[in-house]
Parts: structure tokens; C-alpha cells; sequence
């Protein structure tokens, strides 16, 4: 008993640390009990303005995908009336258990009224989730903050989506940010890159990922 409950209070002192305000933050791996679904070119869709070839709009170098977009691009489909994107979606569609997004994100200052990733499908409308950046902070769709200064520098995002439990759990560098209720089951899928919010949206969007992996619950 003695050694469990000293092993516990270890646990407890190297996941936790102080801010300046006394608040205390525990970090995470968001990943514990998860396995990881490899991923490989067969599980990206690439989505891009129609009229322009996607080199102009994406490119993989270094490890890091980059993405970019105008906002008086084309839709991805021709007759489409959704908001322009450079984006991948993740293959395939899931629409049960607990699965879980992670990367890690670089967001250019001046980037703004971009959704960087989200989680398309759901009972009730088109989407579960959309993260979008806005002045450097990011907005669960354009209301709740989730986190702040994120701009010109890499964070790590991880994105649980809990379809059986109806949950959204969003961590930012490992701390939970965020958590809301799902929109209800669906054919489910995540995506990243960018895609212009409805208002707000700066001329030019751009993020960059790298390390991109999918897990589930076991
Ligand atoms: C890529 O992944 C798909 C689906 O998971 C799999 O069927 C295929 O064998 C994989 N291809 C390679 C080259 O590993
Ligand atoms: C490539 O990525 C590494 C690791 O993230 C980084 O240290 C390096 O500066 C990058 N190089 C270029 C040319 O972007
Ligand atoms: C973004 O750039 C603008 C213009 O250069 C600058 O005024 C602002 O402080 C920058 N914001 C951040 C969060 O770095
Ligand atoms: C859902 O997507 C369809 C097809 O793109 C679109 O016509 C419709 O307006 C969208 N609905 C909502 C609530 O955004
Ligand atoms: C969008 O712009 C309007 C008008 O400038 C402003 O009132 C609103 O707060 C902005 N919304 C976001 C999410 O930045």
C-alpha cells in the first residue's frame, strides 16, 4: 500500500507544475490507452481550389506539410458555395468508438478566420468540429477560445472525438483545453490544411503540419 501510494504522489508531482498565478496545470498524454492507425499516401484525399493545381496551393517538404489558400479562390468543387481550402482529409470514414487526431501546427501571423483542422460529419449539420485562428488565438468555430498566442510558433494539437460517449476533447501541448458535446454520429472523418471561415478571413491563409497521426481506443 505504502509503495503504490508513494508511486501514485510521484505521478502526481512530475505531471503537475505552477504558472505564476498558482493555477495548476496537469499535463497529459492524451494518447495513453490508444493505439495508433498508420497512415500512409492511400489515407490522404487531397482538397484544393478546382481550377489550380495543387503544387500551387500545397507542398510536403522537410517533413512538414504546408498548405495555403486565398480567399477569393475557387471552392474544391466546381458549383460548390463553401468557403475556399487547401486541405486533407483523412481516410477512412469512422462512425463509431473513440478516435483521436494529433499534429503538430505552425500558424503564420497575419493568417486569420482559418479552420486548420476539423471533424467533418455528424447527425445534425455538416461538421463536429471546425478549430479555426483567429488574431492568434483558437476558436472552437468562431465563439469559444480555446487557447491563445499561437502564432509563429509550433503547438501540438491532439482532437479526441468520442462517438460512443458524445464527446470532443480538444489538448493543446498536452493540456486539455477544451471539452463540448458531439453533434451526434455520422460518416466521420478529420481533416487539416486551411479553409476559410465564413467571415473575418484574411487574404492569405496558411498552416503547416507535421507529425500527423490517427489512434484509436483499444
Ligand atoms: C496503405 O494503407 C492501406 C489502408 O490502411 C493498406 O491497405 C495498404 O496496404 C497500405 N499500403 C502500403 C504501401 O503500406
Ligand atoms: C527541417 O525540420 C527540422 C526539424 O523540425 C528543423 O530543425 C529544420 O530547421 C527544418 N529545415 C528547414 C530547411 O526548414
Ligand atoms: C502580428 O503582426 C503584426 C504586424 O506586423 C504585429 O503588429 C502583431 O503584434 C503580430 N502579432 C503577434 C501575435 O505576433
Ligand atoms: C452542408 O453542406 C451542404 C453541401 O456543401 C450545403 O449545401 C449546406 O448549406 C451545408 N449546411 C450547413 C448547415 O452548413
Ligand atoms: C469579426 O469582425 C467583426 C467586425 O469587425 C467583429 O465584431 C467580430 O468580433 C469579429 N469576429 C471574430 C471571430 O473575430
Amino acid at each position: 500500500m505504502k509503495a503504490s501510494y508513494h508511486h501514485t504522489l510521484f505521478i502526481f508531482v512530475t505531471l503537475a507544475f505552477f504558472l505564476n498565478d498558482a493555477q495548476m496545470v496537469f499535463l497529459v498524454d492524451p494518447t495513453y490507452g490508444f493505439i495508433e492507425v498508420k497512415l500512409n499516401e492511400s489515407n490522404f484525399e487531397y482538397q484544393k481550389p478546382y481550377d489550380t493545381p495543387l503544387d500551387q496551393r500545397y507542398l510536403y517538404q522537410n517533413s512538414t506539410h504546408r498548405f495555403w489558400v486565398y480567399a477569393d479562390d475557387k471552392p474544391h468543387h466546381l458549383g460548390s458555395n463553401t468557403q475556399p481550402r487547401t486541405e486533407i482529409r483523412i481516410l477512412p470514414d469512422y462512425t463509431s468508438g473513440v478516435w483521436q487526431f494529433e499534429g503538430l501546427a505552425f500558424v503564420p501571423n497575419g493568417t486569420t478566420g482559418a479552420t486548420i483542422v476539423q471533424i467533418h460529419g455528424a447527425a445534425h449539420g455538416n461538421t463536429t468540429t471546425l478549430l479555426r485562428i483567429y488574431n492568434g488565438e483558437m476558436r472552437f468555430y468562431s465563439i469559444q477560445v480555446i487557447d491563445t498566442k499561437l502564432y509563429d510558433r509550433w503547438f501540438k494539437v491532439n482532437l479526441i472525438h468520442d462517438v460512443d460517449g458524445g464527446k470532443v476533447m480538444v489538448f493543446i501541448d498536452n493540456k486539455e483545453k477544451f471539452k463540448i458535446h458531439d453533434q451526434g454520429p455520422g460518416l466521420l472523418h478529420f481533416k487539416f490544411g486551411v479553409y476559410g471561415a465564413p467571415r473575418n478571413i484574411s487574404y492569405y491563409m496558411e498552416s503547416r503540419w507535421k507529425d500527423v497521426k490517427i489512434y484509436k481506443k483499444c
